[in-house]
């Protein structure tokens, strides 16, 4: 079972709230961060995430944001390329701290690498499928059942366009990831 970690700085449990609740993925660093941040800012609720030590990873933004910003906000370990059954958890925990989750952000992603096709073997292109892919699937998965159940909710999966324009003939494994 993920090790599921959140920081809590008002109450728990259950609240409607008025406005929407995020939970975004990769969030510890890049767009994911950036995102967390501008959502926070405009009075949404967020759900932070990132894999490895949340809190520590998050130290900073926690610090960083108002009062306000911070009861809207809650930080958790999550793993996109975890067993289903763990990501499965960690956004059952995620709709518990609200109620819901409004807006899925599939933002965590890997893509560095650079080289020919040839040169990656079959393991690197299985970790950006676990990854880009199968990551966001799984994700995406875990948090529809209470959107249809509510009739309402968002997906927002952060892609690349070398997925369909590749102008980058050296990263074929994040290409064909996304
Ligand atoms: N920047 C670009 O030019 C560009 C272009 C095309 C697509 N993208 C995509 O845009 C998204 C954001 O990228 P970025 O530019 O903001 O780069 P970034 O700062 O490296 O963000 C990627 C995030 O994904 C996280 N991540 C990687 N594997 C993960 C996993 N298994 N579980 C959970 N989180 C994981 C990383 O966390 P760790 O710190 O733990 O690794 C990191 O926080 C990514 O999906 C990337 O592929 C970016």
């Amino acid at each position: 079972m993920a090790d599921v970690t959140s920081i809590q700085t008002s109450g728990s449990g259950p609240s409607p709230t008025p406005s929407k609740v995020w939970l975004i993925t990769g969030a510890s660093s890049g767009l994911g961060l950036a995102l967390a941040q501008r959502a926070l800012a405009r009075g949404e609720h967020v759900i932070a995430t990132a894999r490895g030590d949340a809190p520590a990873r998050f130290a900073e933004l926690v610090a960083s944001v108002s009062d306000g910003e911070r009861a809207r906000l809650r930080v958790m370990q999550l793993d996109v390329a975890a067993p289903y059954a763990e990501i499965a958890h960690v956004a059952q925990e995620a709709v518990a701290v609200w109620g819901r989750v409004d807006v899925v952000v599939c933002n965590a992603g890997v893509g560095g690498f650079r080289g020919v096709s040839e040169e990656f073997g079959r393991d690197v292109f299985l970790d950006h499928m676990r990854v880009n892919f199968l990551g966001a699937v799984n994700v995406i998965n875990a948090l529809l059942p209470q959107m249809r159940a509510r009739r309402d909710g968002a997906v927002l999966i952060v892609g690349s366009r070398t997925a369909y324009r590749n102008e980058i003939a050296v990263r074929p494994v994040a290409s064909c990831a996304r």
